[in-house]
């Protein structure tokens, strides 16, 4: 990527999204579960879903908002499967006019509420059922039980599954796939009911920092080889951070420099308010950045720190650097999932970063840096 283009025509802080990188992943996983449907999670990254529409099968949508970025950028509703564990009535009755490709079940009042939509809007939805694994999210598996022996309006297609994310363990994933497994041929059996689709979740894990040993053929090759044991079901697997991750750069300038007896301060006009990495600890564990411009200089040692007033703004610590100066830029890489949408990016009334797209050699710029000065001012 040109980061001199990029440095001299656009305003730290930024993200840029390179979308060639991002379809060259899209095709890597592809290839990985060949048979396979791909459902992008939009909470990843909202700005990128668009570029992706060509490639995946289907957009995990979870708020009203989700939906209405989605709607605007013209993603088909038969694409769209509205999740979320808090469906409002306004929202749903709207969305259920729309030809949605289908809606997940989280609760029984949620599956009233869809039972109440069909009626009202003389429809017959399709859903997915949340079994839940023990948390806030979806439904036991008595209720999954209740859903189907109750249900008059719905027409149930499967089964959605998530129980967290950046899983690195294969033995996790293989023993929810024997549950899932297990259950969903106990209510086969019990129902006399197929459930034809699944709707997995497997969290799969990005290569964040320098310190850690991945082998991703392998690793992914392996969850391919647990995900047959499902059989003949079509299995739609439900990603955010893999897939986009990679994608993106976080762009911050140094402003400022010090030292005393704890070492030397680079404070850079970004933070934590826009950079998420998941896992990092107390700053500790070294992202993949890179400096610019690059020197041969001596190499000293830094700890950086963004803009905020906490203490806790640690972006890295502890690094080698060759000696930094005030306006040298870092540039984050594996920024593309949630940091554009995770970080606490109202704190201190910061401006947001603007967001670029590098596209065909060229960049776009998608959202300007944006003032939440006028977001935090209350207006009276
Ligand atoms: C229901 C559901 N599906 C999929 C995802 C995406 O997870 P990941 O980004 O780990 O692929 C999430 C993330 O929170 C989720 O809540």
């Amino acid at each position: 990527m040109p980061y001199e283009d990029l440095i001299n025509n656009f305003k730290t802080p930024m993200y840029v999204f390179d979308i060639n990188k991002l379809v060259t992943r899209i095709n890597y996983l592809k290839s990985k579960f060949t048979n396979k449907s791909l459902v992008y999670a939009v909470k990843a990254n909202t700005f990128v879903a668009k570029e992706l529409d060509k490639y995946v099968d289907k957009f995990e949508i979870c708020s009203n908002g989700e939906f209405d970025i989605c709607n605007k950028l013209n993603i088909n509703h038969n694409k769209m499967v509205i999740s979320g564990v808090y469906k409002d009535y306004e929202s749903i009755d709207k969305m259920v006019k729309y030809d949605i490709d289908r809606f997940t079940i989280e609760s029984i009042e949620q599956f009233k509420l869809l039972e109440s939509m069909c009626i009202k809007h003389k429809k017959n939805v399709h859903v997915l059922i949340r079994l839940t694994s023990n948390n806030q999210f979806g439904v036991t598996e008595e209720e999954v039980k209740y859903i189907i022996k109750n249900n008059k309006e719905l027409i149930i297609d499967g089964i959605e599954y998530f129980s967290g994310t950046q899983k690195t363990s294969l033995k996790k994933i293989n023993k929810e796939v024997d549950y899932l497994k297990e259950f969903i041929d106990s209510i086969e059996q019990e129902f006399n009911f197929e459930i034809k689709e699944i709707e997995y979740g497997p969290g799969l894990p990005i290569h964040y920092f320098v310190d850690q040993e991945f082998d991703e053929d392998t690793f992914l090759d392996e969850i391919n080889t647990i995900l047959e044991k499902l059989g003949n079901k079509k299995i739609l697997l439900e990603i955010g951070r893999s897939m986009v991750a990679t994608c993106g750069y976080y762009l911050t300038k140094v402003v400022d420099m010090k030292t005393n007896k704890n070492g030397n301060y680079v404070i850079v006009d970004g933070g934590i308010n826009h950079l998420v990495y998941y896992g990092q600890t107390m700053a500790m564990r070294i992202p993949y950045y890179e400096v610019y411009p690059k020197r041969e200089k001596e190499i000293k040692n830094y700890n950086i720190y963004g803009s905020l007033c906490t203490i806790n703004d640690i972006i890295v610590k502890n690094i080698n650097s060759f000696e930094l100066q005030i306006g040298d830029v870092f540039i984050f890489k594996n920024v593309g999932a949630y940091s554009s949408t995770e970080g606490i990016s109202l704190f201190l009334s910061r401006d947001l970063p603007c967001v670029l797209l590098y596209k065909d050699n060229k960049f776009i710029k998608v959202r300007d840096n944006l003032k939440t000065s006028d977001i935090n001012y209350p207006n009276y």
